[in-house]
């Protein structure tokens, strides 16, 4: 068959619009990858034409950039990096989750440093050399019409411990662990199982803000579409914030100021290094849930976002706890989309994301339409449901772009019989 001369009818269904004559390619892609405009989780319609339009699938607008819903893949570490890179797994997994509607996907934690690694196989962009497997995760995103996230971190006194399938335990060196280096706000272990930190200096704390700079680069340059900071479950930014963890008494640690000096600094630094139309999120433990008074809270995150909106952050992705052992934490549907709602209730021109046990679509809907947070982030069910945009889809009635190569498994095509195999 010569091009432009398809058959009246694909696979049964009769075309209503003429077709392309061609099999486009995605622009911008390297490979030959078959267009997907618009992306796989936009909105078409809803089935009942009498029902509006759910939040999770109304486009939002940040800075530059557009995602065509609101429900994005929340960043999961794999502890599977060779040298902090990331490989096939990270491309499949990933992959998976943009082809089917994410709007954003949040690549996992990439360390910035070497030695600020949680386990020894965590990703990380402490060097050039690590730019293009990052890349490569990019395109696999991007092929899909997708935007793509990197959180940069730094595991702090949870660093040089074994992946959590092994156990809760630290990794010696003959497990590639470096326990001699790793570096906290003050040397106060999270409990006994973990490594007792070395207090940094004032010079290690500038490096170690160049840094997250230097990585912040070297996700632009892979080509990300928005860099996250991790300042949340008890890691190293975290433990400059909460009391309990810092007990420095320099420019540093003490009051309030100076506590958050640290985050505050990186902000800066990384939105020097990111290009003005890059959103910038910042993912914050909203409370060490520890009794009244001992810890970080709810009324610091609020304090602290207002000085971080006015350097630049656009967006807070409010998570919880991970400071201390002692946290008490009522675990639930939704559990933490209260305290998403109390920043974004008290700073209306910051948007908010909440993340945290939003599995059910009732739920995740839920939390939007009642301006709890303005977009969703999912973890694990989207590691057990990789179509969870369109199960979300479904379950409430929205009819969405799929996957062109998966489109005869579109629900419309369930039962139908196919032609053309
Ligand atoms: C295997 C695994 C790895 C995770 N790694 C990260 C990470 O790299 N960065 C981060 O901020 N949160 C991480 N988290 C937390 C998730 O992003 C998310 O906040 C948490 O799972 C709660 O959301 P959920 O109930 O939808 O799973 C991880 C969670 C899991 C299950």
């Amino acid at each position: 068959m010569s091009l432009g001369t398809l058959p009246p009818q694909v696979d049964g269904v009769q075309e209503a619009k003429p077709a392309p004559v061609k099999n486009l390619p995605m622009p911008g892609i390297p490979y030959f990858h078959p267009i997907q405009r618009p992306a796989p989780g936009t909105f078409l319609g809803m089935l009942d034409s009498t029902q509006p339009r759910p939040l999770l699938f109304t486009p939002i607008t940040i800075r530059g950039v557009t995602f065509q819903n609101r429900v994005w893949v929340s960043p999961m570490c794999q502890y599977s990096s060779p040298d902090g890179q990331l490989t096939d797994w990270h491309v499949a997994q990933l992959g998976s989750y943009a082809c089917r509607g994410a709007s954003l996907v949040m690549v996992e934690a990439a360390s910035v440093t070497a030695t600020g690694r949680t386990t020894p196989e965590d990703a990380g962009l402490w060097k050039e050399e690590q730019i293009p497997s990052f890349a490569r995760a990019v395109q696999a995103i991007h092929s899909q019409g997708q935007k793509a996230g990197a959180q940069l971190g730094h595991g702090g006194r949870k660093s040089s411990m074994l992946a959590p399938w092994l156990g809760v335990g630290v990794a010696v060196k003959e497990a590639n662990g470096f326990l001699g280096d790793v570096v906290a706000p003050s040397p106060i272990a999270y409990d006994e199982l973990y490594p007792v930190p070395r207090e940094m200096t004032i010079e290690e704390i500038q490096e170690c803000i160049q840094a997250f700079a230097q990585a912040a680069k070297r996700a632009v340059a892979a080509g990300f579409d928005v860099v996250e900071i991790h300042a949340a479950h008890g890691y190293l930014i975290h433990t400059f914030l909460s009391p309990v963890s810092n007990h420095r008494t320099d420019l540093y640690g003490g009051s309030f100021e100076n506590r958050i000096r640290f985050a505050v600094e990186i902000v800066t630094a990384i939105r020097a290094e990111i290009p003005e139309g890059m959103p910038l999120f910042f993912r914050v433990s909203a409370t060490d849930c520890l009794e009244n008074g001992r810890g970080w809270d709810i009324e610091d995150t609020v304090k602290m976002t207002r000085i971080l909106k006015g350097r630049g952050v656009d967006l807070l992705d409010v998570s919880t706890s991970g400071l201390h052992p002692d946290q008490k934490i009522a675990v639930g549907p939704a559990y933490q989309a209260p305290f998403a709602e109390i920043v974004k209730t008290q700073i209306p021109d910051i948007f908010v994301g909440s993340v945290g046990i939003l599995h059910q679509p009732e739920v995740a809907n839920h939390v939007l339409e009642t301006g709890q947070a303005d977009v969703v982030l999912i973890g694990r069910e989207f590691s057990r449901n990789p179509s969870y945009v369109l199960t979300l889809a479904t379950e409430l009635g929205v009819k969405v772009k799929w996957p062109i190569q998966l489109h005869r498994a579109e629900p419309s095509y369930r039962g139908r019989r196919l032609l053309n195999l």
